[in-house]
């Protein structure tokens, strides 16, 4: 078996008395698009707050293609390959869609530093893959809700990562936005990347992710396919509950809206 992308073994992290994440053993393979689920508080911000250099894990190790970067400041590991996106999104509101790309190039992962110029033609890049090309000169407060979320992939894309962590970007999207979210979910993914995603919706679970990890109190609850994971019991009970359990039984496929 081919060696794992990224892997926490024991990852735990308290905020005063409360441990956000307990023991965490996630391995994450090169080429998945791995969802990350559960309820609201499960820990899996957090989770991702640990990998990308946010926070410190208490305990445990985080190794990046073997090597040890718990600990890590936030811009050695987006250096690394490592980007992300924000639950919150947090664009540059006074530059342009276009200006906001090119900074995510400019202080991306790749070997040899970018110029100006190669950042925008990366920016152009990627807001073609993500289908904001045409709003390339717009400025960011006047973009639309599903647009500022293709903009904070755009950004994390620009970064030229080999692995991608996407916190909840399809929250509050109708169901053509989460099909156009997902499309460009699986546009990245086709350029390399490999895919970490953080979703309430269980459609875009079933849709898109190779693998399913569930997140509860701090702990991993279940994991494995999709959508044998969604039809778990203790999935049910601490997260799904039963109205969609029902509806799953009824046999009209997990929609999780
Ligand atoms: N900076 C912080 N300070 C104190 N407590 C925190 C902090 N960040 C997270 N927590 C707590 O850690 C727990 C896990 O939070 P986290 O944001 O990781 O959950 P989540 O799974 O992302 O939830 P959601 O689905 O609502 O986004 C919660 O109890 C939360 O209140
Ligand atoms: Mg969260």
């Amino acid at each position: 078996m081919e060696a794992a992308l990224l892997e926490l073994k024991g990852v735990t992290k308290r905020f005063g008395g409360v441990a956000a994440l307990n023991g965490v053993d996630i391995s994450v393979t090169r080429g998945e698009i791995l969802g990350m689920i559960g309820p609201n508080g499960a820990g899996k911000t957090t989770l991702l707050n640990c990998i990308s250099g946010v926070y410190k894990p208490d305990a445990g190790e985080i190794r990046w293609q073997g090597m040890p970067i718990q600990g890590m400041r936030p811009h050695r590991v987006a250096k690394l390959g490592i980007g992300r996106t924000f639950q919150i999104v947090k664009p540059f509101g006074s530059m342009t869609v276009r200006e906001n790309a090119a900074v995510g190039a400019l202080f991306g992962s790749a070997e040899t530093s970018l110029s100006v110029k190669q950042s925008f033609e990366q920016a152009d890049r990627v807001l073609d893959l993500v289908g904001l090309r045409s709003k390339a000169g717009s400025l960011v407060t006047a973009l639309t809700i599903p647009d500022r979320k293709r903009l904070e992939v755009a950004r994390a894309v620009a970064t030229q990562p080999k692995l991608l962590l996407l916190d909840e970007v399809m929250a509050g999207l109708n169901s053509v936005e989460v099909d156009e979210a997902l499309e460009m979910v699986r546009a990245v993914h086709a350029t390399g990347v490999t895919v970490v995603l953080i979703e309430h919706v269980m459609r875009v679970i079933v849709g898109v992710c190779t693998r399913a990890v569930v997140l509860d109190f701090g702990h991993v609850l279940a994991e494995g396919e999709p959508r044998v994971v969604l039809r778990d019991e203790r999935v049910i009970q601490a997260y799904l509950g039963e109205r969609y359990a029902k509806r799953l039984n009824a046999d009209r496929g997990p929609d999780g809206e």
